[in-house]
């Protein structure tokens, strides 16, 4: 678990101009239309001659229909811009496959908008409780929830930036199939309705549906209502209804407790074996483009954007100079079944990458006699 990232092998990239070529040309922030000139250096014609081809094939693969010609072209040339984009990722995340995704029609702006949702305060509440410290000794070398019956299927939040609900439901149901032996999957619409749970220590900053919230304060709504009702009783419709349709009879599960965990990677990994799969943040820029395999980028902000649901961790021989052997968390995603390896992640350990280990939540749920 403590394997670090090679320095030696960073600093070897660093020294070549290539590198710093590349590193300038990541700036996601910029518009995609992004004629920047570094940016053309780093693609081949080839890929351009075919993106009439790859365009089609996008548009039939995801049915994409678009109203007007005006709409179609604007969005041939976001695809472009896109194409140019997962080369990009490409040269800076080798271990792992970037390509044409569902949201390959999307400006960057657009696919944070409508596909992420924490867009608040990336720190914890003060009063937030720490999760004990766990002894790290006997780990095992591999793990993963979903051998063990306590992840759900993925779900799909569609376009609406509830992300954060559906890290909040996975962590409980995996809690609560801890705590009962049932898998029950649980209301993402409960919490896009219902919860409007703020920040104590900013007030302004609170749940709000398909416009993000945070899972501590999904959590703490939780505790407050009284539970979770189950899926199929209150089903996700990925819109904010405006009104709160929750039946207190029908709670399914409860939260007894919920903790932050310590930015340790071994301590993320013991609270995650002891008490199920974890809340986390992630900063998904490579996720717009992500196809398969480990990634592993050589930068990558740390500015948490999206909430997602670690579910295990292993370790392959992904490293792009010598094949060793590199620890990975796994990563349940809420963008459906065709997004990335049957709708999960991987991402590398030992640097933190695009924030993974900084905001980790546990959670216990109640035992309850149903
Ligand atoms: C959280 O709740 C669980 C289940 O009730 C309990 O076993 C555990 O001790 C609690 N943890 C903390 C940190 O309070």
């Amino acid at each position: 678990m403590a394997v670090r990232f090679s320095f030696l092998f960073l600093s070897s990239l660093l020294l070549t101009s290539s590198f710093w070529l590349l590193a300038f040309a990541d700036d996601d922030v910029s518009t995609v239309a992004g004629d920047d000139l570094l940016i053309r250096q780093v693609v081949d014609d080839d890929n351009l001659l075919n993106a009439d081809h790859h365009f089609a094939i996008f548009k039939r693969r995801f049915q994409k229909v678009y109203a007007t010609k005006e709409e179609h072209d604007y969005r041939f040339s976001v695809f472009k811009a896109n194409l140019r984009r997962a080369k990009r990722h490409q040269k800076l995340d080798p271990s792992a496959v970037h390509g044409i995704t569902q949201f390959s029609d999307l400006t960057p702006r657009e696919f944070r908008r409508n596909f992420l949702g924490v867009n608040r305060r990336l720190r914890l509440p003060a009063d937030t409780k720490k999760a004990p410290i766990l002894p790290t000794n006997d780990l095992p070398k591999e793990f993963d929830w979903r051998e063990h019956g306590a992840v759900a299927p993925v779900k799909n939040q569609g376009s609406c930036g509830s992300c954060w609900s559906f890290s909040t439901t996975g962590a409980l149901e995996g809690a609560n199939f801890l705590a009962t032996g049932k898998l029950l999957s649980l209301s993402e619409q409960q919490l896009v309705d219902c919860d409007h749970e703020c920040d104590p220590d900013e007030p302004g900053s609170c749940d709000s549906g398909c416009n993000g919230g945070l899972m501590n304060s999904a959590f703490e709504y939780t505790l407050k209502a009284g539970g979770l009702m189950r899926e199929e009783d209150y089903p996700y419709i990925g819109t904010d209804r405006g009104t709160c349709k929750f039946d207190k009879n029908k709670v399914a599960a409860k939260v007894a407790n919920f903790s932050a965990v310590t930015l340790d990677e071994d301590q993320i990994a013991a609270n995650l074996v002891k008490n199920g799969p974890l809340a986390v943040a992630i900063n998904a820029v490579y996720m717009q483009t992500y196809v398969g395999g480990v990634s592993c980028p050589y930068i990558c902000s740390k500015r948490l954007d999206h909430g997602v649901l670690l579910v295990g961790y292993g370790s392959a021989g992904y490293a792009p100079i010598r094949m060793k052997e590199k620890p990975y968390w796994v990563i349940k995603n809420s963008w459906g079944e065709n997004w990335g390896e049957k709708g999960y992640y991987k991402i590398c350990q030992g640097r933190n990458i695009c924030g993974v280990d900084s905001m980790v939540s546990t959670v216990a749920a109640v035992t309850t006699s149903h």
